[in-house]
């Protein structure tokens, strides 16, 4: 059997992609599939070690998500967390009830007996709960080995059945020795190997992608962002000059992009890159469209004729890569629902259903710091690697309402300025995103003794581990001070700015 691999059942919680980071911190390749998977399919996976996440449920709910009791027969360990804990409970012959106090956040867990899996765990640890059922009685070949105050069985072990679950959450930051645990679990209890890393996955996906590719040629729409720039490297290194890199200046770019990117495309990387100068296009097809989707799809459509025209000169393409990730293709219960397919979001903004070009998504599978970690090994230099994420429909999502050349204009000066002071201000790396929004609505001002009627921009700075929730930005007052200044004074257009204090959820990170 593989024993290098997890799967992971999502029952709905929040913190589901974070079990599976997790996982694959400890260098063990990890994929999470919905609940109600088919045995037949968990079965060919091949799994070491399978994981029940946690969800917001009741196990005795009417329609509550349930687990294949079959899966427990497989003969692989299985860690329940949270619900996933009380689903291996009640098909273990436990009871679970409501409990008449509800435990939420901080605890402190006592740990009754030093098993395999608390091994390292420090007695009194603090550990992050969030559920309101409690299991009462419990089979003789389960023992209890932890306990919190108001949840009197917080840990199960079944070395027989190797059934393990806890109550808490060991994927959260706020669980102290929750990465031990997790270790312990893979290591210790699933014997699992630890061979994922970046140098294997660019080894396995280079010969991948020969056999796939043969002779035929692939076709790269580079944004700019470091998805696809690591992307184009990779698949360089695959298949060489069957490879066309193609970057289109759709005129949403930031300030000077489109030629210091190319420059950089070709001198430093090597890269031989097609560069389309296709923004009056782009503007024209945009010009009053307001709809945050409309704007999107027809940015989308609009990439595909470009690249559509450009590869003519080509002959026959069969191929069509970019640089998707795995939170955009997770079919996970907390994204979608249980029966919903699998969400597509595209890097270039929301590709037509109907191509005529196979795709070619090497990074599917992976997280945004694992694609950093590639270009790392692939010698892409770290200023490239840790730039901030920039959306396909590029500054057309920041300008809110209607694009036009002269918004641009503006929102490009003011975010230059605001990445400058960044700089300036040592600030650019604390910082998981970074831009300027152009509201659609002006304000009164006065700058020297004349009054001013202009519009209004705000600053969005996020932390975030991968941009699935984010944290709103405390800026330093002088950094806020000196770009305020700096804005109001030198873009032409802008009397007034604003700070965005929303966090992910409930706000998006993108205002559109
Ligand atoms: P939201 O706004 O959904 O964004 O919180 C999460 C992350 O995704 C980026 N984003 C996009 N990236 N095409 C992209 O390539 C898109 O259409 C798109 N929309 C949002 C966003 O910048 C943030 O990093």
């Amino acid at each position: 059997m593989d024993k290098s691999k997890v799967l992971i059942l999502d029952f709905g919680s929040q913190y589901t992609q974070l079990i599976a980071r997790r996982v694959r911190e400890f260098g063990v390749y990890s994929e999470i599939v919905p609940f109600n998977h088919e045995i037949d399919k968990i079965r060919d996976f091949n799994a070491g070690a399978i994981i029940l996440s946690g969800g917001p449920s009741s196990v005795y709910e009417k329609d509550a998500p349930q687990i294949d009791k079959k899966i427990l027969e497989l003969g692989i360990p299985v860690l329940g967390i949270c619900y996933g804990l009380q689903l291996l409970a009640i098909h273990s012959g436990m009871k679970v009830k409501g409990a008449k106090e509800r435990e939420y956040g901080h605890a402190k867990l006592n740990i009754l007996k030093k098993t395999l899996l608390l091994e390292g765990l420090k007695d009194n640890t603090s550990v992050w709960m969030s559920h309101g059922d409690k299991i009462s009685d419990y089979p003789d070949d389960f023992l209890i080995t932890g306990s919190t105050k108001n949840t009197e069985i917080a840990v199960i072990e079944s070395d027989k059945r190797k059934i393990y679950g806890v109550q808490f959450h060991p994927e959260v930051v706020h669980t102290k020795d929750g990465k031990r645990l997790i270790s312990n679990f893979l290591f210790k209890i699933s014997k699992l190997k630890s061979n994922w890393t970046m140098k294997s996955f660019i080894e396995t996906s280079v010969k991948s992608i020969r056999t796939k590719v043969g002779k035929e040629k692939v076709i790269l729409g580079l944004s700019g962002g470091v998805d696809s720039t690591v992307l184009a490297l990779l698949l360089k290194k695959a298949i060489g000059d069957q490879l066309i890199p193609v970057f289109v200046d759709n005129g949403v770019l930031r300030k000077n992009e489109f030629t210091s990117l190319m420059k950089k495309f070709k001198d430093d990387l090597g890269l031989k890159v097609i560069g389309v100068d296709a923004s009056e296009d782009f503007l024209n097809k945009l010009k009053n469209v307001k709809d945050p989707e409309k704007k999107r799809k027809i940015i989308g459509r609009t990439f595909i004729e470009v690249f559509a025209r450009e590869a003519k000169q080509f002959g026959k393409i069969k191929y069509f890569s970019q640089g998707t990730l795995y939170p955009d293709v997770i079919e996970s219960v907390s994204v979608k629902g249980p029966a919903a397919t699998i969400k597509s979001h595209h890097n270039v903004g929301g590709l037509p259903e109907k191509m005529d070009w196979e795709l070619i998504e090497p990074f599917r599978e992976l997280f945004k710091d694992e694609v950093r970690a590639i270009g790392r090994e692939l010698k892409l230099d770290d200023k490239f690697v840790n730039r901030h994420p920039f959306p396909g429909p590029g500054l057309a999502i920041r300008i809110l309402g209607a694009v036009s050349k002269k918004k641009v204009r503006i929102l490009q000066d003011a975010d230059a300025i605001l990445k400058e002071e960044l700089d300036n201000f040592n600030l650019y790396n604390e910082i998981w995103q970074s831009f300027v929004v152009l509201l659609p609505i002006k304000t009164v001002g006065v700058m020297g003794d004349v009054r001013t009627y202009e519009y209004v921009a705000t600053i969005r700075l996020v932390t975030s581990v991968d941009g699935m929730t984010a944290d709103w930005y405390y800026p330093p007052e002088d950094f806020l001070r000196t770009v305020s200044t700096r804005m109001v004074n030198e873009v032409k257009g802008i009397n007034r700015i604003t700070y965005d204090m929303t966090s992910k959820p409930p706000g998006t990170i993108e205002w559109e």
